[in-house]
């Protein structure tokens, strides 16, 4: 049974606060953008306010800077060798590999700079987001305006149907990233090999980024109802109390 979202909210919770546990006094944080990455910042935020944490972090998209600003989490500009101890960030779907379709919130170029720049990327989600295989959440890409018409086309040619995003359902505006770039989800359906697709996008001029994340996660924290699982590439899963530092 799929759960419901007061059910689904409360997961999002436990994998947050499941990462809480092991962000560590003095640490440089990236902060991930979506609803699991938001609860986190909450968290994260009355820790901070309550005198147990002192941590900074960069935010992955205005709207998690501004969350993290009001919470009073000390803020750090994008500087020249700035790397991050710990990035905390949700996803769209991952396979047991840990490989991730990112981007639903409309971040993924931010995310995808900080956490390439980042020692750890521990995923946070709810018990919805691990498949099988990965493609059946349609596959964003940050495009360039001008270049929308060429890469509508050469994506169509990949087999992943594009769909320009809207602001919201039903509205005739067309949605803007953060840098103002527009939004193309793609209904792949299924990726047999995200490697090659991914290699495939980025040879398509005018994408700045593409929703693939392979190669980046260290670890997973799944919530399925109030347990939260830490599942590794090759591993298998592990009750996430059994660790007490980063897995
Ligand atoms: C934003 C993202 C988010 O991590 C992803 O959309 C998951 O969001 P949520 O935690 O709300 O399910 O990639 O660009």
């Amino acid at each position: 049974m799929t759960p419901d979202q007061s059910q689904l909210a409360l997961e999002k919770r436990h994998a947050a606060a499941a990462a809480l546990r092991w962000v560590r006094d003095g640490m440089l944080l990236s902060l991930g953008t979506g609803s699991t990455s938001a609860a986190f910042i909450n968290l994260l935020g009355e820790a901070v306010q309550a005198g147990k944490l002192r941590v900074q972090g960069t935010a992955t998209s205005l709207a998690s800077e501004n969350l993290a600003r009001q919470l009073g989490i000390p803020l750090v500009e994008p500087c020249r060798g700035l790397r991050f101890d710990l990035a905390v960030d949700g996803a769209d779907e991952l396979d047991g590999q840990l490989r991730l379709i990112k981007g639903g919130g409309g971040a993924l170029l931010r995310e995808k700079l900080l956490e390439t720049a980042s020692d750890y990327l521990l995923v946070i989600v709810d018990s919805t987001k691990l498949v099988p295989q990965l493609g059946r959440f349609p596959l964003p890409l940050e495009v360039v305006p001008f270049a929308l018409p060429w890469v509508m086309d050469a994506v169509e040619k990949l087999g992943g149907a594009p769909q320009v995003r809207m602001a919201h359902t039903g509205s005739d505006q067309l949605y803007r990233s953060d840098q103002n770039n527009l939004l193309v989800d793609c209904y792949f359906n299924v990726i047999s090999d995200p490697e090659h697709l991914m290699h495939q996008l980025q040879n398509i001029p005018g994408i700045v980024e593409q929703g693939l994340f392979l190669g980046l996660a260290k670890a997973a924290l799944i919530a399925n109802g109030e347990e939260v699982q830490v599942i590794r590439p090759g591993q298998a899963p592990t009750p996430a109390s059994e660790f007490a530092d980063l897995p």
